[in-house]
């Protein structure tokens, strides 16, 4: 039976359609009412809106449930690989073994970049953040393959789809050994996914690099922990740029800056800078839980809420496993974790979190173990995207094939001034400040 809700606005009733989801979520359907009634909704940090409809990911942030084209993120981190993974998200089952094979074969064999976009990372400075690299790399790949990257096309997409779950390991190692200034190692094809680039990362030319499978089987858990997480700001932001019809790699470019904010995927990095900050200000971590709940102060618990999850976040329980395991097999003594641990039990028992329903997100371990797979903090946000872009490309795909798809355009409620006289130069005068927005004040030059 089909439902409807009843929007009521001065004498004028207007019925909307409602939508529901295959796991009975709900929602108004609007696309109407603004034809119908001059209307748009307003939705700051769109927490009540849905921008499409997925047959991707489900989450349930109240239940703490991730399940990707229904399997359990629990079984998936457990039982598959991350190219498994990503072939799921991107052509919606699991790969038969010839599947699996021949995907695995065409993402491996195209891993190597052109030299002259290998160049480029000549030109970029010692210093440079690695994620910065690695999205205008990503961005520069489409200089490459032009001939290709025509977004209708399946087969040009499938063909960029693979350059890029190929390249974005090897352009992201490439980042890091510019940054300490050691050769690149280029790809082994006969090393798996994580293997690969966990040996681009740490080998270098003088001496054999002992690759632990057990390291690289939890860096392999983490990309696919990673893998999609439906319409948060980066995957947003690649819908959002290639319903344009941008190219795959300008979108997915895209994607890697929204990414790399510290509210989103840069949290890993800033949930470690403020672990150490915190060891090196004596390990007082109730101090620092004082402060984040200080009205007057804007300082956060990095790695702490999320936007969806209100109950935990089911990717950080499979990461803190993961992390005790590998801690303890490498035998290494990390101060930073236990003084995450005090943070966490601090944080878990204050009436302040939990009225808010703040706890560790996905980003609050997997810092950790990052570090102890030698994998320096300004790499973190790097690591996420490599395991996000399967979720971007799923979803783009999705987004571009829709057979309702069109440019993504949000609407807006004007406050600015109403119409008013040009003043020329000569008569302009006062104020040395205007308002910006509603709320800030910024200074006018001249
Ligand atoms: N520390 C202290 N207070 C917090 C925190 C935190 N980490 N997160 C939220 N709050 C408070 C916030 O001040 C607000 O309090 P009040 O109602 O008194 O004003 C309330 O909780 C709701 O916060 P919000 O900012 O309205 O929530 P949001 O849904 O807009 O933001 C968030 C979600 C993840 C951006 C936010 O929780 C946050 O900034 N966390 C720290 C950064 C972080 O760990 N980000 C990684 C997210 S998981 C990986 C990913 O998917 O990107």
């Amino acid at each position: 039976m089909s439902q409807t809700a009843t929007l009521k606005v001065d004498d004028t009733t207007y019925e909307l359609p409602i939508v529901v989801g295959s796991e009975g979520e709900r929602a108004i359907d609007i696309r109407d009412l603004r034809a119908q009634s001059g209307l748009v909704t307003l939705d700051n940090g769109y927490g009540s809106t849905g921008a499409c409809e997925s047959d991707i990911t489900f989450l349930d942030g109240e239940k703490g449930i991730l399940r990707h084209r229904g399997y359990a993120i629990e079984d998936l981190a457990e039982h598959a690989t991350f190219l498994e993974v990503a072939y799921l998200m991107i052509y919606g089952e699991l790969p038969t073994e010839d599947e699996s094979a021949s995907f695995v074969s065409d993402v491996t064999r195209h891993s190597l970049i052109h030299e002259n976009l290998r160049l480029m990372f000549q030109g970029f400075p010692l210093q440079a953040h690695p994620m910065a690299i690695l999205s205008s790399t990503l961005c520069g790949l489409s200089v490459f393959y032009e001939d290709s990257f025509a977004p209708a096309d399946p087969e040009h997409a499938d063909l960029t789809i693979r350059r890029l779950l190929g390249k974005i390991s090897t352009i992201a190692a490439f980042s890091y050994k510019k940054s300490i200034g050691q050769p690149f190692t280029y790809p082994d094809n006969s090393l798996r996914y994580a293997a690969n680039l966990l040996n681009m990362l740490f080998s270098v030319p003088c001496e054999p690099y002992d690759l632990d499978p057990d390291q690289a089987a939890a860096l392999d858990q983490l990309l696919i922990l990673h893998a999609d997480h439906e319409q948060n700001c980066s995957t947003s932001t690649v819908r959002l740029v290639g319903s344009s019809r941008a190219n795959l790699y300008a979108s997915v470019s895209a994607g890697c800056c929204a990414l790399w904010g510290p509210l989103h995927g840069g949290a890993n990095q800033a949930v470690i800078e403020m672990l150490q900050k915190i060891h090196d200000d004596g390990g007082n971590t109730e101090k620092y839980v004082e402060m984040a709940k200080d009205r007057n102060s804007d300082f956060r618990l990095m790695g702490f809420g999320h936007r969806v999850y209100k109950n935990f976040d089911p990717r950080a329980r499979i990461i803190k496993r993961s992390c005790d395991r590998v801690l303890e097999k490498l035998g290494v003594i990390d101060p930073l974790l236990e003084i995450a641990m005090q943070l966490e039990t601090a944080a878990l028992e204050d009436d302040f979190f939990i009225e808010r329903k703040l706890y560790p997100n996905v980003d609050f371990y997997s810092g950790i173990l990052y570090r102890a797979l030698g994998i320096p903090t300004n790499m973190f946000t790097v690591m996420f995207a490599i395991g996000r872009l399967p979720g971007w490309i799923a979803q783009w795909k999705e987004m571009i094939t829709a057979p309702d798809a069109r440019i993504g355009r949000p609407r807006q409620i004007y406050t600015g001034p109403t119409a008013r006289r040009f003043i020329p130069i000569h008569k302009r005068k006062g104020a040395r400040h205007r308002t910006v927005g509603r709320h800030e004040k910024a200074p006018i030059r001249g």
